[in-house]
Parts: structure tokens; sequence; C-alpha cells
């Protein structure tokens, strides 16, 4: 079976119940915080994992407080062979969750910022020609190691997540697949725009790439070289939407590298990230294949 590298960020998550998002200058009061495992990475991991997929996780967590995240790796199924304890603390999440299950989230990159070209190297060589290497934006050296990728003739999936300047600075042309939302598109387009206008900017931008662009409740559309193809969610109550796009990155990725066909993918990708959404927590709430069928 083909094989997945998912070089990502692994976090805990603090999750406070807010009643709002707390404004510049206000101290506010949470009456409940959980701990969940968290990162784009590790939840991305878990969702390629739980979707069928193999899949090795690389990244780093503290030396004293990041054992029960690579825990979580290895109850999902996933490898963990270049995983790395590096001094100091893990990366972790402080996030707002808001009662119609929306959030906003402080980072601190902690060990997911000390990622060195060496650990990047000691990964990358286990894999080759047609292997997948999944990438989202919470770690550090990501344009190295796309380039070492692309060297070894590895399909390139990035997730530009959290956008920020640095995303503009890596060799997107390497990129096989994209999965983008309206503000990561507009951010690497340089241009405004939305829907089926601003897919066809990023497929001009990247004629040999493949694109998901999610639209949140409106679904998400899907370019493959060819025809743009449309998915909508499947409507559930929303308890909590971290994790969703994860969920949805990881299912879908895991779908194709297993055979499905595009369409089939897309379908078992939007299907799990409603599970995700109906429930607290990010790893936490990502759905096994059966539970989905
Ligand atoms: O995508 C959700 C994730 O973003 C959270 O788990 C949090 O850790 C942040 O990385």
């Amino acid at each position: 079976m083909t094989k997945i590298l998912n070089f990502g960020s692994l976090n805990i998550d603090y999750t406070y119940s807010v009643d709002h998002f707390v404004r510049g200058g206000e101290t506010l009061s949470s009456d409940e915080l959980h701990i969940y495992p968290g990162g784009k990475g590790l939840n991305q991991s878990v969702a390629l994992s739980k979707s069928g997929a193999e899949v090795w996780h690389a990244g780093a967590v503290g030396d004293g407080d990041g054992d029960f995240l690579v825990d979580i790796l290895k109850e999902a199924g996933v490898h963990t062979d270049w995983l790395c304890y590096t001094e100091g603390k893990t990366g972790h999440a402080i996030i707002q969750r808001a009662a119609d299950g929306g959030n906003c989230i402080l980072l601190y990159g902690g060990a997911n910022q000390k990622i060195t070209r060496d650990m990047a190297d000691k990964a990358l060589e286990n894999f080759g020609e047609g292997d997948y290497l999944v990438l989202q934006n919470e770690i550090s050296e990501i344009g190295y190691i796309m380039e070492k990728a692309h060297e070894r003739g590895m399909k390139i999936v990035l997730n530009p997540s959290p956008m920020n300047e640095k995303i503009l600075t890596y060799p997107l042309e390497y990129t096989d697949y994209f999965l983008v939302n309206e503000v990561e598109a507009e951010d690497i387009c340089g241009e405004p725009g939305e829907g089926d206008a601003l897919l066809e900017k990023m497929a001009d931008r990247f004629p040999g790439a493949k694109i998901v662009l999610t639209l949140g409740s409106k679904g998400s559309l899907y370019w493959n070289g060819r025809e743009i193809l449309e998915q909508s969610i499947y409507p559930v109550k929303t308890v909590d939407t971290t994790a969703a796009g994860d969920t949805f990155t990881g299912f879908f990725i895991g779908g194709l590298v297993q055979g499905l066909d595009e369409r089939a993918a897309l379908d078992l990708a939007a299907k799990a990230a409603s599970i995700a959404v109906s429930r607290p927590g990010a790893a936490s709430s990502i759905p096994s294949r059966e539970e989905i069928n």
C-alpha cells in the first residue's frame, strides 16, 4: 500500500467554553475547561489512519509533557518511528469554544517549532517515489521538507493552515494537492475571490495541482485538473468545529490513497467531518471508518 508521511504538529488543546470570544482589555471567565489531544498534524494523522490508510507521523513533543499525544497516535494505529522529544514544552493551543460550536485559537508552537533539517532527513529517507507527504503550517522547516520530498518523488499534500506570510516563501509549485479555505486561497493568490472563481484562480496559478476549496457550511469544491466537483456537508447539530477541516483532509487523502474515486473520497470526507463537528474535542472527535459506514 502507498505509504503516507505526515510531518506535522502535536498540541495539547486547552478548550474553554465561553459565551463570547474574549475582547481586547476584557477579562472573561469560563466555567468549563477540557484538555484534548490536538494539533493539525496529529488530528490529520489520526484521521488518515482511521480512514484505513497506513500513516507515519513525524514531529516533535517536549521531553516532559507530550507522552499522552504519542499514545493517542499509537492507539489510532499511526506509526511514530520518527517522532522526536525535544527540550522544553510541547506545543499547545488555547481554544475558546462558543455555544454555537465556533472557536478561536491561540497557538504556542513549543516543540513543533524545533523541527530541524536533520530530523526531516531522518524521516524522509524512509519514503520515496509515489509515497505521500502531508503538511500543515504549524511546524518549522516546511520549505526544506517540501524541497527534499520533491527530490524523492513524493506526492505533496499541503493544508496551509494556519495561514501566515511564511506560506508564500515555500516552494508551493511542488504541491500536488492543496486543501485550502477561501481566506487561505485569497492570500495565496494575492487577490479577493470566492467559490468557483477563486478555485479557478488557484488552478491557474498552480496548473499541476489538484485543489480542494472548503466553504464551511456550504461544503467544498474540488478541482481535479479537468473539472470542478461539488461536495455538500451532511448537516448535524454542531457541538465543536475544532478539527473538522483536519478530519476532512485525512479522510479525503486517505480515501484516495486506498483507491476510492474522487467523488467517493469527497463524500467519505464530508461524512467524517460532519460526525467530528457533532461532538467535542479535536482528535477525540474523529470517527472510525466503521462508524461512518
Ligand atoms: O485544526 C484544529 C487544531 O488547530 C487544534 O487541535 C489546535 O491544536 C490547532 O492546531
